[in-house]
């Protein structure tokens, strides 16, 4: 299984400022279905909190900063995200926690599927459960 990692995105800076781009397929490893973003997250809240059974995402920070604590029912990880240069993808069958978010951070979602429900873990146990089957 692919874990995750964090993709260095093309980017252009220069006097004017930074520009990066992404294109499904090239520059992240799936088709881009759906995007959405996180904004006015207050502090000492948190997001996630559930898993995706066939989801696949890549997390920027737009701005900002926040932590992403990733588990696929056997390993921990987490990572910081705070540049708009790079992404950081999420596989599927990943239990995530999204915290610590700075004031007036935006984190990018660029999902494989669009939203359903039924994609989702939203109790731990059951994930589990179906890490070890
Ligand atoms: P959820 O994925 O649990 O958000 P987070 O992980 O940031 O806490 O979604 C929160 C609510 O928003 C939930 O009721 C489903 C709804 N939602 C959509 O309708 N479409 C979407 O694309 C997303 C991401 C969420």
């Amino acid at each position: 299984m692919i874990g995750p990692k964090l993709i260095q995105l093309p980017t252009l800076s220069d006097h004017r400022g930074g520009l990066a781009f992404i294109e499904g397929n090239t520059h992240i490893p799936f088709d881009i279905k759906r995007v959405y973003y996180l904004y006015d997250v207050p502090p000492n809240r948190e997001r996630g909190a559930h898993g995706h059974k066939e989801l696949e995402q890549i997390l920027i920070s737009l701005n900002g900063s926040f932590e992403v604590h990733l588990d696929n029912g056997s390993d921990k990880k987490f990572f910081l995200l705070s540049n708009p240069g790079i992404g950081l993808y999420v596989p599927k069958m990943m239990w995530r926690d999204l915290k610590y978010f700075t004031p007036g951070s935006v984190c990018l979602v660029l999902a494989s599927q669009v939203y359903s429900e039924d994609d989702y873990y939203r109790n731990y146990q059951d994930f589990l459960n179906d890490c070890r089957k």
